[in-house]
């Protein structure tokens, strides 16, 4: 199993680009299941999740072809596979955007449940009951959901919970739906607006995606396209906190600045120097960092997914701050493993008191989900000594050789085998 060894304290200095979007190219992939033609995706990341899913789709019958950076993907039509074993399903739980399209194209479709998540319970039931919305017989069995459908019928949709991979499966299954469907209370996330691009490449008829409400003509057939994925906002503005808590001064190129608005405004009122260009963004970190309270929240909001990187970084703010985490109920787990660095980290519920600055000591520390990881890493960068932390394969699962990356920035980073 591999483990980072980080030797810190460390200033970042450079140039650093984000990769592809994880979270957008996850749901490219799955989209290439409603193509009869073939769908060419470019600007994948290099990462696990991304090979689980390749995996996935060969599995269901799709031909995969690699020609240099771009994946060609190309289903087999009415003769695929409807059915994603746990196995594959187990270890990723994007998995479940394979139902909407499968159903969408085939009729039917068996796909295990995700399971348990590090994170949270993490339900699917507004996926489920959007997908009986549009007609389809949904039963749970033997803990796979099974889907059937003659075709789906186009129908209005309220989201109880603003669900990202939610409103990417009905999207996703609207599309080849008879008639209009209205999707309301949807997700804003760029990663929705930019499925929505690659489908109405594909020919789908869709408005509104980013806004609450998207409304989707269904079509007969889509067709072949080819899509560049938006960049990952979230890998980026790991990079960002890495650059504010180590004092240092980073340009993230190939950035979306709109996208990150939250964690600008943020590292802004914290004492950074923001600029935001058009497709880069530079953040120099100031003297000392001021504390600034966070609450998560679906986008616009300050996302879940950089709430452990940002509170590795109000370790080093002089003064309390507050961050409350409104989207899963278990995202602390970088907390026990940030106080063994020496943090003074209290939570109660969905709320953390983080009093600073603390200064970090190395430690043997644990990786527990794939944004906790990143936390420990940053919180390495700063730490006094040589930061252990293992099971990064949780880290591999979302970030693009991040040694490498942290390394061109002056970074003391190894991935040992432990
Ligand atoms: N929820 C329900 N019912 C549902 C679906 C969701 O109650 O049917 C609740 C969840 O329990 C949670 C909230 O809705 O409280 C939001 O969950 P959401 O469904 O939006 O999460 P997701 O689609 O499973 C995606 C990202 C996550 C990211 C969340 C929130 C992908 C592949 N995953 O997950 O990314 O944290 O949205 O923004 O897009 C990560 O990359 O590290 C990651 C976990």
């Amino acid at each position: 199993m591999d483990r980072f060894e980080i030797t810190g304290p460390t200033r970042l200095e450079g140039t650093v680009t984000a990769a592809g979007a994880k979270n957008a190219a996850l749901p490219a992939l799955a989209a290439s299941l409603l193509a009869d033609g073939t769908v060419t995706l470019s600007g994948l990341p290099v990462v696990q999740d991304i090979r689980t899913m390749s995996r996935l789709l060969e599995h269901l019958g799709t031909e995969t072809r690699w020609d240099g950076e771009r994946l060609a993907l190309t289903p087999s039509g009415t003769a695929v596979k409807d059915d994603a074993d746990y196995d594959l399903v187990k270890t990723m739980r994007a998995s479940i955007l394979v139902l909407g399209p499968l159903i969408a194209r085939l009729g039917h479709a068996k796909v295990s449940l995700p399971g348990g998540c590090a994170i949270g319970v993490r339900p699917i039931d507004q996926h489920l009951a959007g997908l009986e919305a549009l007609g389809a017989e949904v039963t749970l069995e033997h803990g796979y959901v099974s889907a059937r459908a003659d075709r789906l019928v186009g129908n209005r949709f309220r989201f109880a919970a603003r669900t990202v991979t939610g409103t990417e499966n009905l999207l996703m299954a609207a599309c080849l739906a008879r008639g209009t469907t209205v999707l309301e209370n949807c997700a804003c996330e760029p990663e929705v607006v930019d499925l929505s691009r690659l489908l109405t490449s594909m020919g789908a008829q869709v408005h509104g995606a980013g806004t609450e409400r998207i409304e989707i003509q269904g079509v007969d057939r889509l067709g072949s396209a080819e899509h560049r994925v938006i960049s990952d906002r979230i890998e980026g503005g790991t990079y960002l906190i890495a650059a504010a808590i180590s004092g240092g001064d980073v340009r993230l190129a190939g950035a979306l600045p709109d996208d990150l608005r939250s964690l600008l405004d943020v590292l802004e009122e914290v004492g950074c120097r923001v600029e935001a260009e058009c497709s880069s963004i530079r953040i120099a970190g100031g003297d000392g960092l001021r504390p600034c309270s966070i609450e998560t929240a679906p986008h616009p909001g300050f996302p879940t997914d950089l709430q452990a990187q940002y509170m590795a970084l109000m370790t080093q703010a002089e003064g309390r701050s507050t961050v409350h985490e409104t989207i899963f109920e278990n995202r602390f787990q970088h907390v026990p493993e940030l106080n063994r660095m020496g943090a003074a980290i209290q939570v109660d519920g969905g709320h953390a008191w983080i009093e600073g600055p603390t200064p970090l000591s190395a430690a043997n520390v644990m990786a527990t989900d794939l944004r906790a990881s990143a936390s420990l890493v940053l919180a390495g960068l700063v730490a006094d000594g040589t930061t252990i932390v293992d099971r990064i394969y949780h880290l591999d699962r979302g970030y693009e050789r991040m040694e490498e990356k942290l390394k061109a920035l002056g970074a003391d980073v190894v991935r040992a085998q432990a």
